[in-house]
């Protein structure tokens, strides 16, 4: 009886915990990729698009035309629907207002734009707090800027990098807080690192800069706080308000969107006061350009310069929707394509369900490998502190070679230095590299198990292989001497 009772306790326990569960199977029929029979597990770099979202292109395509840029009934139609993409994105990460939100192409472009937009403010003396865990995105436009642009104008300014701890893979914020002081204008943090895995503690980055006691040209007295949230927001529940940071760059493509949309969601009193990025069309006031006077747009559109991606920011807001839908029910589409309102609860909860289904892959993809002789697992131990990609070098393997053999068994993964190249020499790799699996919310427990299985077979017949040729230049050095 008591066993009848403890095993219907244990059962309604696993059914609360499986509504919690992605319906992982349901989602993988959004895509085409399973029927290729590909492994992919190289979704840090750029994710799947479900097939909605490449239909579209075509559905869109019936009424294509250009958005602020005629009367017809098709322009109005795009138009709403581009206007209303920004409304969308807006939401999904609770930003206060469309605004906020600067269309890019990606998050290289992004960070580009805070860089370019913030040129003309930087004084004599000041500094740019960034660190070591960054992807080049995030250093070399600042490194341009210290080194390249403005000694051209005669203003010096330091570039200057935090370290992380080697062994955990965690920010070093002691380190950081030392190197910032009242003339650094901004800090250039990362917010998942994309080689190793880690999260960081953005709330702490965020006290020190608040405390740098910088002046800026509006009064307030602290240092500006830029968020690269490109490996951060595809699977971690992102709050723009929350964060209180001032700008936070991200990439669609990394969370089912095709190729070509970035944002930046910024603080709107500095894209006001900011010198726009881009200059000519559509980011001027209408009629307002004159000879000695041109008069720019309000926001968003004074950072939209030019004929847009209209369709990729379409495709891309639906893209959160979808996101929604298959995180939430994967066989109804209650937000993709509808005007169905939704609010930071529910973007809260789907992309909870979304973490949680990656953490259970990254654990069980780094039971695996640790367990494999002369194996290194870059970043925290505990998935808690980690996005759902796993870094790794073995001892005597070349990492390129392994992510060679990966492909001939079919596992797509990614090695190299994944634009992480100051974080790969901080830690004196040589050559600096390393090979990385990266799972999404559409990956199976199998597939994270055989590919974490498959590097331990190609692991072990190297070693084998080693094994032999040792044996074999044993005996001939043997037979030579004798
Ligand atoms: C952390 C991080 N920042 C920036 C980027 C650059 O993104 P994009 O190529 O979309 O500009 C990447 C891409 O891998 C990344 O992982």
């Amino acid at each position: 009886m008591i066993n009848q009772l403890i095993s219907s306790a244990e059962n309604k326990i696993k059914l609360a915990e499986n509504k919690n569960l992605l319906d992982v199977s349901a989602i993988r029929r959004h895509f085409l990729f399973p029927e290729r029979g590909r492994i992919v597990t190289n979704n840090a770099a750029s994710t799947q698009p479900p097939k909605e979202l490449l239909n579209l292109y075509t559905d869109l395509s019936k009424d294509y035309e250009n958005v602020h840029r005629g009367q017809s009934n098709a322009s109005r139609y795009i138009t709403n629907l581009f206007e209303e993409s920004y409304n969308i994105i807006t939401k999904f990460i609770n930003a206060p207002d469309r605004r906020n939100i600067v269309i890019t192409r990606n998050t290289t472009e992004a960070i580009n734009t805070v860089m370019y937009s913030l040129l003309t403010q930087f004084r004599d003396g000041d500094n740019i707090v960034t660190t070591f865990m960054e992807h080049n995105s995030n250093y070399v436009p600042w490194y341009g800027l210290c080194k390249e642009i403005l000694p051209k104008f005669g203003i010096k300014v330091e570039c200057r990098l935090a370290r992380f701890q080697p062994q955990t893979g965690e920010l070093d914020l002691t380190h950081l807080k030392s190197l910032v002081d009242s003339r650094t204008k901004i800090i250039c943090c990362i917010g998942a690192s994309n080689f190793l895995g880690t999260k960081i503690h953005l709330h702490l980055v965020k006290e020190i800069a608040d405390y740098s006691g910088y002046l800026q040209p509006n009064g307030e007295c602290r240092s500006l706080l830029l968020v690269d949230g490109a490996q951060l927001i595809p699977g971690t529940f992102t709050d723009f308000h929350t964060l209180n940071v001032d700008y936070l760059c991200f990439s669609f493509h990394k969370m089912l969107a095709p190729f070509g949309i970035g944002v930046l969601c910024a603080k709107q009193h500095l894209l006001e006061t900011s010198l726009p990025f881009l200059y000519g069309g559509d980011m001027i006031a209408e009629g307002d350009v004159s000879p000695d006077y041109v008069g720019y747009n309000s926001l968003p559109w004074k950072y939209a310069a030019g004929t847009p991606n209209i369709l990729g920011t379409i495709i891309s807001a639906q893209a959160l929707r979808l996101l929604l839908d298959l995180a939430l029910n994967p066989d109804e589409q209650k937000y993709f394509l509808t005007t169905n309102e939704f609010n930071i609860q529910t973007v809260e909860g789907a992309m909870n369900r979304i973490s949680s289904h990656i953490k259970m892959l990254t654990e069980k993809a780094m039971y695996i490998l640790s367990r494999i002789k002369g194996i290194t697992i870059y970043g925290p131990k505990n998935v808690n502190r980690r996005t759902g990609l796993i870094s790794f070098n073995v001892a005597g393997c070349n990492p390129f070679e392994i992510a060679e053999e990966l492909n001939k068994a079919g596992v797509e993964s990614r090695a190299g230095c994944h634009c992480a190249t100051l974080a790969h020499k901080y830690l004196k790799l040589d050559p600096p590299a390393s090979c990385r699996l990266s799972f999404y919310f559409y990956n199976t427990i199998d597939e994270a198990e055989f590919a974490a299985e498959t590097v331990n077979k190609i692991v072990n017949s190297k070693n084998r292989i080693d094994i032999s040729l040792n044996t074999n230049e044993n005996t001939l050095n043997n037979g030579l001497t004798k």
